[in-house]
């Protein structure tokens, strides 16, 4: 499947079982003091998950443009270090506002990647919430009942706060979460070393393609949680992490959403992109800056056309430090002397 008919077989599989399809919020944010930038499919449902407006409909998906470069979400430093951490990536969302909960969310979510997208089962891991003392939260032991229909005992493992209870910010919108992670290893590597003690662990081929959030608490100023009015599902799946899967790729960058960039720099620059090459290698440099172009120009671009230019505050500054970090890795490992990224803002149109 390319990467457009994977987005658009997610929002056909939701919008069969009652989903209406919604569009993407811009990914800078005007009028929520908390918050930058887009960081999550949830933001522009955040006062309908706090039940301070009604929601229009009671089951919406859509794929929602994130930027996760400043505040509690902030992958700016592994991009283009590794191959799957982006400034900005497509979220693929389905949510339930007070409609559904943990068991439609869990059927679905299997459905959909083992039937519709037919990933091997035998690669798939899922988390649920082991619960914390301090916080006064029971270990969630409903969501390990709901796996256990599909999942093997050994691929269904509990996770601490820090992975398996999300919160949107220091406040706002929370609850425990249960995490489904792909293990890409060949066959003799997975043999030797079970990909459950890779799940979380900043494996580059384990990694999270989705996270279902079950939304039943808002966090205070003070850090107390206030039980929400009503439970809420709200869940994201890593667009590019899920083409590369489905591509069979070890890395992001090598799908089709990026290739076409990636070849554009390469042969601008006339130099090779060696999506192999480790820390050390000759090229090693040249393919870190190659991806650092093109995640950081889509980021760039996308920021530009929803409404914020580079400037030297605020959000128009983090804005700036992204350019100024791709022009960086420009000039610095791959030659251009020359400005050259108005020739591959084009490419970033095709990517999403
Ligand atoms: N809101 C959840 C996340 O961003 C789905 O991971």
């Amino acid at each position: 499947m390319t990467a457009t008919q994977i987005r658009q077989a997610f929002l056909d599989f939701f919008a069969a079982k009652g989903h209406t399809i919604v569009p993407s919020a811009p990914i800078v944010v005007k009028d929520d003091p908390t918050l930058m930038f887009t960081n999550a499919g949830m933001n522009q449902f955040k006062a309908i998950f706090l039940g301070e407006e009604p929601a229009k409909f009671p089951r919406v998906a859509d794929t929602q443009r994130c930027l996760r470069v400043s505040g509690k979400h902030n992958d700016l430093e592994e991009v283009g270090i590794d191959t799957y951490h982006h400034t900005m990536f497509e979220m693929l969302g389905n949510w339930s506002f007070g409609d559904y909960f943990k068991k439609e969310a869990i059927d679905w979510s299997w459905e959909l990647l083992t039937k519709v997208y037919k990933l091997d089962k035998d690669r798939l891991y899922v988390t649920y919430f082991e619960g914390d003392e301090k916080e006064g939260l029971a270990k969630d032991t409903e969501t390990y009942n709901l796996w256990k229909q599909y999942v093997d005992e050994a691929h269904i493992l509990p996770g601490n706060k820090k992975d398996n209870f999300w919160e949107m910010g220091e406040t706002g919108p929370c609850g425990p979460c249960s995490e489904i992670h792909f293990d890409s290893r060949p066959d003799n590597e997975r043999k030797e070393v079970s990909g459950a003690v890779l799940v979380n662990a900043d494996h580059d081929q384990v990694i999270e393609i989705w996270n279902n959030v079950f939304m039943q608490f808002n966090r205070l100023k003070d850090g107390s949680l206030q039980p929400l009015p009503a439970q809420h599902v709200d869940t994201g799946m890593g667009f590019e992490r899920l083409v590369r899967v489905l591509q069979g790729k070890t890395s992001n960058y090598d799908t089709d959403v990026f290739q076409p960039m990636i070849q554009f720099i390469a042969e601008k620059s006339g130099k090779k992109y060696n999506s192999a090459a480790k820390p050390g290698d000759n090229d090693w440099s040249e393919a870190v800056a190659m991806r650092v172009m093109a995640d950081h120009i889509r980021a760039i671009s996308f920021a530009i056309s929803d409404g914020q230019l580079p400037s030297n505050n605020k959000a128009g500054y983090v804005i700036r430090r992204i350019l100024r970090r791709a022009v960086r890795y420009q000039y610095q490992y791959l030659g251009f002397k020359e400005p050259f990224f108005k020739s591959i803002s084009a490419f970033a149109g095709g990517t999403v």
